[in-house]
């Protein structure tokens, strides 16, 4: 029998309300405490996030970790998830090649990171990255003019900062490192708001 359009799958896994589970390996949940005041959302799961079943394992993550480090803030007291709960790729060869999540995949799985924003309630959230940004705080706003900038939403801050991602994709190592004491200098500040 078919769901009302509306209503949540039972759980992420059997979720589809856009098409991109029929590509990936698994939905990948947001992973970290039950209640906590600092959340991240990253844009949808890489390739290795797909195969381990959870977000920020791969080289994005491992970029998140050293930013953790140097901020102050242990992985494990921060709730880390995605706007997107599917890898959408395409295949180079034998790589599998993220793409970016439309709009209308973006939208689909927002109930998902409403639900979370729900449960986990966090004081503080960082939107890493354009989508995880338009997901928060609607698709007019623009990262550029808001990087750093704590918005008042929904009776929390979302305060933007570059994705990770976008960090390693950079050209050279100045222009990395910048970007990088960027994301720290941001979750510095989520840190101090959100305690
Ligand atoms: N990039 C993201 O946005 N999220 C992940 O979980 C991994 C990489």
């Amino acid at each position: 029998k078919a769901m009302p359009p509306r209503a949540l799958p039972h759980t992420l896994d059997d979720c589809r309300r856009c098409p991109l589970w029929r590509n990936a390996t698994q939905a990948v949940p947001g992973c970290g405490p039950a209640r906590a005041p600092l959340m991240l959302v990253g844009e949808q799961p890489g390739d290795q996030e797909d195969l381990a079943g959870q977000p920020f394992v791969g080289p994005a993550g491992r970029l998140l970790d050293d930013a953790f480090a140097r901020a102050g803030i242990g992985r494990d007291e921060v709730y880390l998830t995605n706007a997107v709960k599917h890898f959408k790729w395409e295949a180079r060869g034998k790589r599998r090649l993220h793409r970016t999540p439309a709009q209308q995949e973006a939208a689909a799985c927002r109930a998902w990171l409403e639900q979370e924003l729900a449960q986990v309630q966090p004081r503080v959230v960082v939107a890493l990255g354009a989508t995880a940004l338009a997901s928060l705080l609607g698709t007019e706003a623009r990262l550029n003019d808001l990087r750093g900038v704590p918005v008042q939403s929904g009776g929390r801050l979302v305060i933007p900062a570059w994705h990770p991602a976008y960090v390693l994709r950079l050209p050279d190592r100045e222009a990395q490192a910048a970007a990088f004491d960027d994301i720290v200098r941001v979750l510095r500040q989520a840190q101090a708001l959100a305690t």
